[in-house]
């Protein structure tokens, strides 16, 4: 693992390790594919930060899954309330699909509910959430997450799918800011 990084104007510390996050993937995949064998489940990954966790947790899954991206966008709608969001990269119906979103880490929860919202509307049989990172303190969702491999303190964090401005992403572990 690497020592220090630096991305921008900030400098990251060692968090988790490669072998800690491969190893716990391992464990949520066995969880999630005694939950899912026979159910034909889909996952949906929201990019961009779940790419890497998305794709790890794939290679070892044996419940048969099937795996969409997503991405959530904002736009400015006609009507006076504002911005409006829609998820986009969705081809399947989800009616009647078992359906794991797939995330790579949840603070306020603001997003994820966002993103039941939306998908609640396409009634799929059963809707969970699957993320890498949770930070329980800030963490204001409707949806109480069902598989998580990290719970974190409230701080900020890169490496393995997030970002800090768009860069860090390709680190194999997951890094914390050095205050
Ligand atoms: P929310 O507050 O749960 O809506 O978090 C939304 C998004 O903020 C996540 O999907 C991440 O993209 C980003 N985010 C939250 N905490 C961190 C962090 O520690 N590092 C990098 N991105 C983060
Ligand atoms: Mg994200």
């Amino acid at each position: 693992m690497r020592s220090v990084v630096h991305i921008h104007d900030l400098s990251f510390a060692p968090f988790i390790s490669e072998t800690t996050i491969q190893t716990r993937i391992q464990e949520l995949a066995s969880q999630l594919d005694a939950d899912y064998i026979g159910k034909d489940p889909l996952f949906l990954a929201v990019l961009n930060g779940a790419f890497m966790f998305a794709a790890d947790l794939f290679k070892h899954l044996k419940c048969q899954p099937e795996l969409s991206f997503v991405k959530v966008s904002s736009y400015v709608g006609t009507k006076s309330s504002g911005r409006v969001d829609e998820l986009i990269g969705l081809q399947t119906s989800l009616k009647n699909r078992h359906v794991i979103v797939i995330e790579d880490i949840l603070d306020t929860g603001v997003t994820m509910d966002k993103i039941f919202t939306l998908l609640e509307s396409e009634q799929p049989a059963s809707l969970s959430i699957c993320s890498m990172l949770l930070k329980p303190n800030s963490y204001k969702g409707k949806h109480q997450p069902k598989y998580i491999g990290f719970e974190i303190e409230d701080q900020f964090v890169v490496g393995y799918g997030l970002d800090y401005k768009e860069h860090g992403r390709e680190l194999p572990a997951v890094y914390q800011l050095i205050k």
